[in-house]
């Protein structure tokens, strides 16, 4: 676990660059089915950049820049140990990291398209910040949000149940996980009149694990993280180890071997 500050206005908890991306193949194929919708036009003129809200351990940011070949490509990310991950994997000039809190983001150059893969989920307010975003944008950019919305599969729904049953409830008790993500069509009225186009979709990924508690696993990168920041041990695990008993009964193993973890993203192109 890194020693992260966690960013003031967001429930970002402590990241752990390698264990986010044993998943990485996973993880990846959303980033990309929302970059498949991005208009390249923009970004082929020069004084436009790219921007990757969130860009954790800059894998996406590196793809961003093979898609886009001419424009500028900056990453933000307010924790330290992904950004110092990012900047060991890159030695292209026309890629830059910075350190920021999304809260109070605003880009440094005309932004083309302000990209988010799994990120803005961690701030509570985030619903109310995109309608600025796109206001950001000059004419024809893009505003691209990927965010997880399984906060109501047993996956994310369990966490605070583990979190009740054993002598860490106290500890847990004001422990926030992710920030829910709303309905669709909320993100549809707050981003309509800002916008020229606009397309949302959801995807439910049938995600094919391996491994004796896959599910937590996965979780244990991301949304389980605020849980075990709050423990030391030995709670962290005997907590951990109640989760995977709950999650490895909703999520059992299959005749072949696999653990099938469906997972539900949703995503939004807003064109101004
Ligand atoms: C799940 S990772 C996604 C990383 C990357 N976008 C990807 O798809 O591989 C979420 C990232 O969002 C960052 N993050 C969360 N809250 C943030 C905030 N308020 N400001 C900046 N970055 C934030 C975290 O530090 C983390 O690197």
């Amino acid at each position: 676990m890194s020693g992260d500050t966690p960013a003031p206005a967001s429930l970002s908890p402590s990241w752990d660059a390698n264990l986010y991306l044993r998943f990485a193949d996973l993880r990846l194929r959303p980033a990309l089915d929302l970059m498949g919708r991005l208009d390249g036009a923009l970004a082929a003129r020069a004084g436009h950049a790219v921007y990757d809200l969130g860009c954790g351990a800059g894998n996406i940011t590196r793809i961003l820049a093979e898609r886009f070949p001419t424009a500028p490509v900056v990453g933000v990310d307010s924790s330290e140990a992904m950004l110092a991950k990012a900047r060991t994997q890159t030695s292209d000039l026309r890629i830059s990291f910075r350190t920021g809190d999304l809260a109070s983001f605003r880009p440094d150059a005309s932004p083309a398209i302000l990209y988010s893969n799994a990120a803005y989920h961690w701030l509570e307010n985030h619903l109310a910040l995109f309608p600025d975003l796109v206001r950001l944008l000059p004419p024809g950019g893009q505003l691209a949000i990927q965010m997880p919305r399984n906060h109501q599969a047993p996956s994310h729904a369990l966490m605070p149940v583990a979190a009740e049953r054993g002598p860490w409830r106290e500890r847990l008790a004001g422990v926030r996980g992710i920030a829910p993500v709303a309905d669709p069509d909320r993100y549809w009225d707050a981003l309509r009149p800002h916008c020229s186009a606009l397309e949302i979709w959801e995807t439910v990924y049938q995600q094919p694990l391996t491994g004796p508690n896959p599910v937590a696993e996965f979780t244990s990168g991301t949304g389980l993280r605020p849980y075990l920041d709050a423990l030391a041990e030995p709670e962290r695990t005997a907590f951990y180890k109640v989760y995977c008993e709950l999650v490895g009964e909703a999520y059992p193993r299959r005749p072949d071997g696999t653990t099938l973890f469906p997972f539900r993203r949703l995503f939004i192109v807003a064109t101004r």
